[in-house]
């Protein structure tokens, strides 16, 4: 693959922050020896590939998704990579959690590859939680509450338990494999890049085509152009530098090492994606004097990366979309601590120009925060799991 290489880096604090880079050729051919390195474009190896699909687990939340979309989205993550799906689809009627479990086995025993799954109301999950002590994951029903940050959460535990180095997210409504394949190619060759043990990688889209009559190839989803502007907001009155740099703040599919993952404070719902900004601006930044992360000299290295493939997901709900996945990113940004009387102040504007507040005086609610894996008991959670983690592969007979 050759993509472009940093051609320019914000820093916050401790935090690299670097422009989107493009990707220009998916596959760039043998490798060459003695090549004048360029200062433009950078390759990356077949061999850097292996070596961090190897280390790295990806996620696949699911829940009730069309199973021909999951089936693809299973077959374009390249085979190195252990695939650890996390489902919340229905049991009840039909069995929708079955049929995931068939086709993810099927396939795996075809193409002798290794992945596991999970439901998220599964018990011994939910009992593993809770003697790590995570209570707040849990539902007042003893098990771990919906929603896809929750099953993210789940998923980096799981990798963990299976001693990865990085966790990658890529949803299961995902229409081409194609861009499957590319989204974990890019986040091996941000790894590969990376100056920092602390890495993360963001896949931004060049098109996210909406299927109408014909097809429009759109440039950015409006709710992430928002979101996107008062993140850089944040940063800039932070800094004291105005600056752009974020294009991916609502990204779903992204990557980060183990390590990093389990140091962010995470939150639910919609904002997961903009509250792991937040954690690492937060953790890393420097600002604040209070919850400096171990390590935190090492800093963090965030790549934004541009794919070639369009994404293209299936779109759910309708009018109240807009509504639903902007006011968490939005109150994700407000209630950083972080987060300055000027940019507050414009969120509320939009969010009331958006008819989701009514009037000025009023406060969007508090998303619900998670602690950092870090802080729990992770030896408890994999005491409990390791001893079961067999019956959790998609290759077990039942
Ligand atoms: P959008 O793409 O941001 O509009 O969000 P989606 O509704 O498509 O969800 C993103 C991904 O998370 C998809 O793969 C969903 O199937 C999955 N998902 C949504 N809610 C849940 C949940 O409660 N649990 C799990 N495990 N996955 C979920
Ligand atoms: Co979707």
């Amino acid at each position: 693959m050759r993509i472009e290489t940093q051609r320019y880096t914000e820093r916050f604090g401790h935090v690299r922050l670097n422009e989107v880079q493009k990707v220009l050729e998916l596959d760039s051919g043998k490798a060459e020896e003695n090549k004048v390195p360029d200062i433009a474009l950078l390759k990356i190896e077949e061999d850097a590939f292996r070596e961090y699909e190897d280390k790295m687990a990806i996620v696949v939340p699911v829940k009730d998704e069309k199973l021909k979309l999951f089936e693809g989205v299973i077959s374009g993550v390249p085979h190195d990579c252990h695939i650890i799906v996390v489902s919340n689809s229905k049991r009840k009627g039909v069995d929708r959690f079955r049929m995931e479990k068939d086709a993810l086995h099927q396939y795996c025993h075809f193409t002798q590859r290794s992945a596991m799954i999970i439901h998220q109301k599964d018990p011994l999950l939910a009992k593993a939680l809770t003697k790590a002590g995570y209570h707040e994951l849990l539902n007042d029903d003893g098990l771990v509450r919906n929603g896809k940050c929750e099953a993210m959460i789940a998923g980096i535990l799981l990798a963990t338990v299976l001693k990865k180095s990085y966790v990658g997210f890529i949803d299961a409504d995902n229409y081409f494999p194609g861009s499957v394949w590319e989204y974990v190619k890019c986040y091996a060759a941000g790894f590969s890049l990376s100056k920092s043990s602390n890495a993360m990688v963001r896949i931004f889209w060049r098109y996210k085509p909406k299927v109408s009559a014909g097809m429009y190839f759109k440039k950015l989803g409006r709710v992430s152009e928002i979101t996107n502007k008062h993140l850089n907001s944040l940063i800039s009155f932070n800094t004291g530098f105005e600056t752009e740099v974020i294009r991916t703040a609502n990204a779903g599919e992204h990557a980060m090492s183990l390590r990093l993952a389990q140091l962010l404070r995470y939150s639910s719902g919609y904002a997961v994606e903009t509250q792991e900004l937040l954690s690492i601006f937060e953790g890393f930044g420097g600002v604040l004097p209070v919850a400096q992360p171990p390590g935190v000299k090492l800093g963090v290295e965030i790549f934004q990366i541009e794919t070639r493939n369009p994404h293209l997901h299936e779109e759910k709900g309708g009018r109240h979309l807009q509504a639903e996945m902007l006011l968490p990113s939005l109150s994700a940004i407000y209630y950083s601590q972080l987060c300055d009387g000027y940019t507050r102040e414009n969120i509320i504007d939009e969010l009331v120009t958006q008819g989701i507040l009514k009037q000025k005086n009023e406060e969007p609610p508090a998303p619900l925060m998670y602690r950092p894996p870090a802080e729990i008991d992770l030896a408890k959670f994999e005491d409990i799991i390791a001893k079961h983690l067999d019956s959790y592969s998609a290759l077990a007979e039942e």
